[in-house]
């Protein structure tokens, strides 16, 4: 029997999960992206080589890989058709090894547009998406006048459907947002070219799925996003518009029961880009040193999609328990452990101090979790460099007693360490260790 892994972030993105993926995919031959779309930036460094893959699953840079990119994921062809062939020019397999569903529903040139105009409009409360037309897209998909890949296949109904929908749209465009509106013929034309392009890609993957699953093969789940951007449990409304925690299984056709094992990902700090709560966050001397650090140490923490700087903070416990919690995590892996070499004493939030009262829970009310205020426990830091470890004992004791930390807070074995950016810097934590 083949193993079914799902990964998931447990932050708010970014968490390193492009290197993570891509450590473990050499022992999967199925990887599958299931949510999200071109707002996700998956970062992987080969040797000097850095790729980020914003559609395409990470696996790709395994030739031998099955790629999918599934019905769950709103996906944008001018996008997709661009990240193939920057990868191709790199020398990278895209051929018969990707498959897109002919489920997954388009971005369109109007998912776009508002994206950017509808979160400007929202003034001082602006969520700062990546402007990727992601919400507007899952939003006329849940209003069922979306338009899938099937579709776009089909040039007369592709057609009709476009007329319908941006009669409507052009409307909203030029009454709501006073935006000029979009020519369906040149919109027609443009999407029929990356239909084209895209064709040899779309496929039925729900038969492609389960005979993978049928013949014993190893299935990856890549997440995207974090578990604190998800639709329902993040941060609302300053999240993204998928299922993060939950939407494997409908994102991938792949039966919920069938999915063996759970990872999350967590950072040992946290970061966020784009706007909302996050209480352990360090504008200040401690985040600057924190992306100071890991640009020494050839990561970054500014964008992967955009290139805006990220907010830097201490690791917020409180908010990994309760990720932890929800995606019933079996493992838990942490990354860049190498950063936090930086500092002497380390801080970790394990509550909240809200009006005066100790909240340990996880708030929904996001102007509640605004204005608490971190309880922090001190930790004990390392200082040096720990960027060669190999193994669990090549770490030092502080660092050690920093990971089981994390661990008692989210409730799961770590079982990976990465401890850079590149490929083969990761521990992998022996039963025994
Ligand atoms: P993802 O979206 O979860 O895949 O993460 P990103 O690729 O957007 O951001 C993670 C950043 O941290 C990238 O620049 C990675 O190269 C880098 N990175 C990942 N793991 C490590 C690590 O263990 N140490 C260091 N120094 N950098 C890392
Ligand atoms: P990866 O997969 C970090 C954030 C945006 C914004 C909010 C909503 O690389 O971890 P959206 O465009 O999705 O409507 O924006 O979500 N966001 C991410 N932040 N990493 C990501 O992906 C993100 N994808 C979306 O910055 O705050
Ligand atoms: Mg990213």
């Amino acid at each position: 029997m083949g193993e079914t892994l799902l990964l998931v972030g447990l932050q708010w993105g970014d968490e390193g999960k492009g290197k993570i993926i891509d450590t473990l995919a050499e022992r999967f031959e199925v990887v599958i992206r299931f949510q999200g779309g071109a707002n996700a930036g998956h970062t992987v460094q080969i040797g000097d080589e850095k790729f980020v893959l914003h559609l395409v699953p990470t696996g790709i840079l395994h030739p031998d890989a099955l790629c999918i990119i599934g019905n769950g994921v709103v996906v944008d062809p001018q996008a997709l058709v661009e990240e193939i062939g920057a990868l191709r020019k790199r020398g990278v397999k895209v051929a018969e090894n990707l498959a897109v569903s002919d489920r997954a529903h388009v971005v369109l040139p109007h998912h776009k547009v508002l994206d950017r105009v509808a979160d400007s409009s929202r003034g001082k409360d602006r969520l700062g998406t990546t402007g990727q037309g992601i919400g507007p897209c899952y939003a006329d998909k849940a209003a069922r006048c979306g338009i899938r890949f099937a579709e776009l296949m089909d040039p007369g109904l592709f057609r009709e459907r476009l007329e319908a929908l941006l009669g409507t749209y052009n409307r909203i465009l030029q009454a709501v947002y006073d935006t000029e509106p979009l020519d369906c013929d040149a919109v027609y034309t443009e999407y029929q070219a990356y239909a084209k392009e895209l064709r040899p890609f779309v496929r039925d993957t729900v038969p492609l799925v389960h005979e993978a699953l049928a013949g014993g093969k190893n299935i990856l789940l890549e997440g995207a996003q974090g578990s604190l951007l998800d639709l329902d449990f993040g941060t609302y409304p300053f999240v993204t518009s998928s299922e993060v925690i939950g939407g494997a299984a409908p994102g991938s056709g792949i039966p919920p029961a069938r999915i063996d094992r759970v990872v999350g990902l967590a950072k040992c700090y946290c970061t966020r880009v784009g706007a909302g709560p996050f209480p352990t966050e360090q504008d200040n001397e401690v985040g600057r040193t924190i992306r100071q650090t890991i640009q020494e140490h050839g990561g970054r923490e500014y964008g992967a999609t955009t290139g805006r700087q990220r907010r830097c903070g201490w690791l917020d416990g409180v908010a990994l328990r309760y990720a932890a919690r929800l995606g019933g995590v079996s493992a838990v892996a942490v990354s860049v452990l190498d950063v936090l070499s930086a500092f002497e004493r380390i801080k970790v939030c394990t509550a909240y101090r809200v009006d005066g009262q100790v909240l340990r829970t996880f708030p929904a009310n996001a102007r509640v979790l605004q204005k608490a205020e971190p309880i922090y426990e001190e930790l004990e830091g390392w200082q040096c460099d720990i960027s060669g470890a190999t193994g669990w004992g090549d770490l030092p004791a502080q660092a050690r007693d920093y990971v089981r930390f994390m661990e008692e807070l989210a409730g799961a074995r770590v079982e990976f360490v990465s401890v850079g950016p590149e490929r083969k810097q990761v521990i992998e934590r022996k039963p025994d260790d």
